[in-house]
């Protein structure tokens, strides 16, 4: 039987990775620090808890990496710090967890006998280590924007610009060729993870697959959370009868992608029979506008809440984001199944057989992010509803 390590495995992707790679058979040991800023506890559910290995520890500690290694065959890497503006100012964590928790998995792994049977990685990468990822400009076609200049933004142009003609440039799906231009430190530390462990399987001659994924949401979402997770502080913010404040336009586009097909993907890498060392594309192949989000969310719950588009944005936020997913459905025979409108509706009934938040952490967010300088208003604020 197969034996699967999940670094993380406690937090929302890992958790519903681990029913389903149960439900296929597979032994599952999960090592987790069940992080305070994520959970209420430090156990897994019910259902989960007698049916896995669980070591509660840090992934920077090594003897508890060492003992979690032992006998595995594949590592699901998903332990991390996520919020990508909280990793504007909170560097040396970010990079601790992520870039040194990476470093101690890979030390054990290549220094450790009793973690040989390891024979596959798979690491959550992420959409932000393109940062803008691919446009096209309808003169001088393709290209791959640097990050756009707060200059414009206080102007209140958040599309992305030429940089040879300054026409708009429109946004096409970003493949994995694309090239590293991540516009946050936490994009920093998943290319950097992503990059040691293509590195070490290459040399190893072990299989790895670092999967970016896009915006995951379903059931099971961190609702606690406040730095990550549009659809989990959006659903908040409704439920405390408060307004929904989007960022710049609202035109600002995600493509999100529902749990299980996330899922799908990462237990199609860990039941892969062939030879792969890459990065793949994990999405729906789909952008949905912010605002479009906002009112879906609102009226799920037949809310009277205010929809404002602030005209206020984030420091290193994106415009835009499709991904290109074909390599993953060649690869890996990857296809999402839930389109987002479902998606959502399964997500929201689900948000309300859980506690309402108090919503005093994601002001506390915004409050902290504003302090740091890591947020602007354009002089179209006043003029935005
Ligand atoms: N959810 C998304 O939209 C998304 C998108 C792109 C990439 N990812 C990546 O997927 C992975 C999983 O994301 P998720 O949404 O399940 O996040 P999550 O926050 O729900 O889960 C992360 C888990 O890692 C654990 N953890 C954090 N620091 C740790 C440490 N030092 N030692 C041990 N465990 C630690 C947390 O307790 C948590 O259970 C992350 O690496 C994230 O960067 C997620």
């Amino acid at each position: 039987m197969k034996l699967v390590l999940i670094t993380g495995g406690a937090g929302f992707i890992g958790q519903a990775l681990t029913l389903k790679l149960l439900s296929e058979g597979a032994k599952v040991r999960i090592l987790d620090n069940f992080s305070r800023q994520i959970h209420n506890t430090d156990s897994l559910p019910e259902s989960l808890l007698d049916k896995v290995e669980l070591i509660r520890a840090d992934v920077r500690d090594r003897e508890a990496v060492r003992k979690a290694l032992e006998g595995v065959n594949t590592v699901v890497h998903l332990a991390a710090e996520t919020g990508t503006g909280q990793s504007m100012y909170e560097i040396e964590r970010y990079f601790s967890v992520n870039v040194q928790g990476t470093a101690v998995l890979l030390d054990v792994l290549q220094n450790e006998s009793t973690a040989q049977n390891v024979k596959s990685i798979i690491v959550a990468s992420s959409r932000a280590v393109y940062g803008e990822g691919a446009y096209r400009c309808k003169t001088h076609g393709k290209v791959y924007p640097n990050q756009r200049e707060k200059s414009l933004l206080i102007s209140g142009n958040f599309d992305l610009i030429c940089p040879d003609c300054e026409s708009v440039l429109s946004v096409e799906p970003t493949s994995e060729s694309a090239p590293f231009k991540p516009m946050s430190m936490y994009g920093l530390t998943k290319q950097i993870q992503e990059q040691a462990i293509l590195l070490y399987a290459k040399t190893k001659g072990i299989n790895a697959f670092a999967l970016r994924y896009q915006n995951v949401y379903g059931p099971g979402q961190s609702l606690k959370n406040p730095y990550t997770g549009l659809l989990a502080v959006f659903s908040n913010l409704v439920r405390q009868g408060k307004p929904i404040e989007i960022y710049e336009d609202g035109y600002e586009s995600r493509d999100f992608v529902y749990i299980s097909d996330v899922v799908d993907a990462t237990s199609q890498c860990i039941n892969f029979d062939g030879d792969f060392c890459g990065a793949l594309n994990v999405g729906s192949g789909i952008a949905t506008t912010v605002i479009d989000v906002a009112s879906k969310v609102k009226s799920h719950f037949n809310a009277k809440t205010d929809i404002k588009c602030t005209g206020v944005f984030r420091v290193g936020d994106i415009r835009h984001n499709i991904a290109d997913i074909s390599a993953a459905n060649v690869i890996l025979g990857f296809t999402p199944k839930v389109f987002f409108d479902k998606g959502l509706s399964n997500f929201l009934d689900w948000v309300e057989t859980q506690p309402p938040e108090d919503g005093g952490a994601y002001t506390s967010s915004v409050l902290e992010l504003d302090s740091k300088g890591l947020m602007g208003r354009s002089n179209l604020a006043s003029g935005l509803k």
